[in-house]
């Protein structure tokens, strides 16, 4: 398995181009599914997720084409359309449960395996119930057998009212991509409104679904016939784009970030600017200087978007350890998602955590030391404790991190990082 090894503390300046969002390109990949025309993505991000979506599309019957670069993929149907999402493939990530829906709307069948992936939930694990709960209210019945949940509906799902019970990225994007070949009009309430899930409704749009937002978390879809053929071109990754900010600001850099709109992670910024960070921004660029001392803040607190995401706060975390006092994180998200804590405390973190809240002892002085990933942030977060720590940093099990970040070694590498993979 693979180790990085660090060698810190570095100094960070230089440019990075941030690509696509794993997040928003694993429900369009899904979504392709529904189409019977092939569909052109572009901006694909080269991250193991994705090879995983590809790979799962491919065994449901879909033929995939790629670009020299692997960037762009052209999805197609074959004759030999299958119904069934196999353990082996759903067990290694959780967005696997994204074909269901689509499956049921437009084949009305389906046996599909519960998904796996980061454990973030502490013993709560991570359940599918507002998935399956919703997608019942629209016509699916379903039995669970060893595992597999197999699911029907008597021809075509029928448009209603759903109020989620609770705000849900993956349950929203389900319920959208049922929703579009439905009859009638299905509202959704109280759905999630992250950017990878307008990237999902624009992606849709592009192909003729009638989808519009037509309040902050309601969104209405009035089911059509058909998507037609289309292109589409994945919005850059904001975890990725925020891990790089926070890289930046952490070893008193000078970074330009390309690529990537500024807007979607306004929250971010604005935090990054209070504890000290100078930051420019244009179209699709982020220009940010690390300050000299960096200020200590209390109670960042994880939120649905337009919130603080839960999926920066563990690099959010390292950050605070170099604070000029005191911070807090309070995570509202996912109950268990402080297992870095335990490894930034091997490198010399002072954190404690309270219920659901870490409070961080600034002013800290980490050393480099062998650590362990645990999940794709918390690795992240690892790696940017890595860049500065005094002496040597190995992270194992970074095969996390090939989840969801394309290449970071090299680009790390081109900003300045001293950072070697050991095979
Ligand atoms: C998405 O996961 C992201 N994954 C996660 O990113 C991200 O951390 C999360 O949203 C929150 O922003 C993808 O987009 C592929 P949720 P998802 O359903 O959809 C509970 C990363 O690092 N819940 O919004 O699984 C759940 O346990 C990953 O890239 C239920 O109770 O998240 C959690 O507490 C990790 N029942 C909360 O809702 C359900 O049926 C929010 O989860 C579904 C969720």
């Amino acid at each position: 398995m693979d180790k990085f090894l660090i060698t810190g503390p570095c100094k960070i300046k230089g440019q990075v181009s941030i690509s696509g969002s794993k997040n928003a390109a694993l429900p369009i990949l899904a979504s392709t599914l529904l189409f019977d025309k092939p569909v052109i993505i572009k901006n694909l991000p080269r991250v193991r997720d994705i090879d995983t979506m590809l790979n799962l599309l491919e065994s449901l019957g879909s033929k995939i084409q790629f670009s020299k670069n692997k960037k762009i993929v052209k999805i197609y149907k074959t004759k030999k359309q299958k119904y069934f999402g196999s353990y082996s493939i759903l067990k290694t990530m959780r967005a696997g449960i994204l074909i269901l829906g689509p499956l049921i709307s437009k084949y009305h069948k389906s046996i599909c395996s519960f998904p796996g992936g980061c454990v973030l939930n502490g013993n709560s694990g991570r359940p599918v119930n507002l998935h399956l709960n919703a997608l019942k209210k629209i016509g699916m019945k379903y039995e669970i057998k060893k595992g597999y949940i197999h699911a029907k509906s008597n021809g075509k799902l029928k448009g209603t009212t759903i109020k989620f019970p609770k705000i849900s990225v993956g349950a929203t994007e389900q319920l959208i991509m049922s929703a579009v070949l439905a009859k009638g009009k299905t509202i959704l309430k109280n759905s999630a409104i992250e950017p990878e899930i307008k990237d999902l409704t624009n992606f849709l749009k592009s192909a003729g679904a009638n989808i519009k937002w037509i309040g902050k978390r309601t969104c209405q879809i009035i089911g059509v016939d058909t998507l037609s053929q289309t292109t589409y071109s994945v919005m850059g990754d904001r975890i990725e784009t925020g891990t790089f900010c926070v890289a930046a600001t952490l070893a008193k850099g000078n970074l330009i970030i390309r690529n990537f709109n500024p807007n979607v992670i306004q929250t971010e910024l604005n935090i990054l600017k209070k504890i000290g960070a100078k930051i420019k921004t244009s179209k699709d660029k982020i220009h940010i200087q690390g300050p000299q001392k960096i200020k200590s803040i209390r109670n960042i607190t994880t939120r649905e978007y337009d919130g603080f995401p839960t999926d920066l706060q563990p690099q959010f975390m390292v950050l605070l350890c170099k604070a000029n006092g005191i911070s807090s994180i309070t995570e509202n998200i996912f109950q268990g998602r402080f297992i870095h804590v335990m490894e930034l405390q091997r490198l010399g973190a002072k954190i404690t955590i309270k219920d659901s809240t870490a409070i961080i002892e600034g002013n800290v002085n980490l050393s480099g030391s062998e650590v362990m990933s645990s999940d794709l942030r918390a690795s992240a977060a690892l790696v940017l404790a890595g860049i500065v720590s005094k002496g040597k940093t190995i992270i194992s099990r970074i095969y996390h991190l090939d989840r969801g970040y394309e290449k970071i070694e090299n680009k790390l590498k081109k900003i300045g990082v001293k950072i070697k993979r050991l095979s």
